[in-house]
């Protein structure tokens, strides 16, 4: 996607009915969402965008705000011309720019997926630690970063016994521009405390957490899930920050049954069309 600035999103879409926008988390890429779009796109047209700076998407001028991020993902839908309310899912930062998306465009959203995420912004304590990463990856690289987080994103389990899934994570990281990553962490850094939003959500939410995730507490997310009046609450086993990858099979079965609501829906819509 070209947009008026020449930034180039790029994005897998794997056609069908029912839109659903998935965002990645950091510093990750689309390419987290490959077994949702293999396993799922008869049920829902996945698209699934590289933030910039991440995957293969150009970076663009930082901070990437919260803000800047929901418009570039607003931008794609418009750039496909998808006027429909969709289903917006999103992992970690993926789920704070998923809020933020929500907040400013709540008539473009039909339900939300909010997986290994949080309402609440950083800590005093969790600036400084992104402070921290800031000044090394600008004057290291990734590399260092992505070393450190690669076994944290994990269940130690399958950290240590699934290394296939582990080299494709570590080889995805490492696709991010040291540009993209310095600009997510201080828009991370500043991002909003989205727990105000939640009262407001209005719209089936499905909150998924994996129960050994080391950077996002369960707590944190059952507390989130609490506070969103039509909301669903999964912890799943054996998976760490990263549920849709390590328990994907578990992950696309709680997905297909949340489709399930807006499907019939749409059927329901067609039979009172044939009425007519
Ligand atoms: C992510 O996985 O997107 C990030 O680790 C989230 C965060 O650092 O807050």
């Amino acid at each position: 996607m070209n947009n008026s600035d020449n930034f180039q999103m790029s994005y897998t879409d794997t056609c069908g009915p029912l839109v659903t926008l998935l965002i990645h988390g950091f510093p990750l890429s689309s390419q987290m969402w490959t077994p949702q779009c293999d396993q799922l796109y008869s049920l829902s047209r996945i698209l699934a965008p590289d933030l910039p700076g991440h995957g293969l998407s150009d970076p663009l001028p930082g901070p990437y705000t919260m803000k800047i991020l929901a418009e570039r993902c607003k931008d794609l839908l418009d750039s496909l011309k998808i006027t429909e309310p969709i289903i917006l899912g999103g992992l970690s930062m993926g789920g704070y720019v998923a809020l933020e998306f929500y907040r400013r465009y709540p008539e473009r959203v039909a339900g939300l997926i909010l997986t290994a995420t949080r309402a609440n912004s950083d800590t005093a304590e969790g600036k400084k630690g992104r402070d921290a990463n800031i000044q090394r990856v600008t004057q290291q690289g990734t590399e260092p970063l992505v070393d450190d987080m690669l076994p944290r994103l994990f269940a130690p389990e399958n950290y240590e016994n699934d290394e296939e899934l582990v080299a494709y994570v570590h080889e995805m990281m490492l696709m991010a521009s040291p540009e993209g990553v310095i600009s997510a962490l201080q828009g991370m850094r500043d991002r909003p405390d989205y727990r105000p939003t939640l009262e407001d959500i209005d719209v089936p939410t499905l909150v998924i957490h994996g129960a050994e995730d080391k950077l996002i507490s369960v707590a944190e997310a059952e507390a989130m899930a609490a506070a969103i009046p039509n909301a669903q609450f999964h912890v799943i086993p054996n998976a760490g920050h990263l549920p849709n990858l390590e328990q994907a099979e578990l992950f696309n079965e709680l997905l297909a049954d949340f489709f399930m609501i807006f499907t019939d829906e749409f059927d329901e819509e067609d039979e009172f069309e044939d009425e007519e």
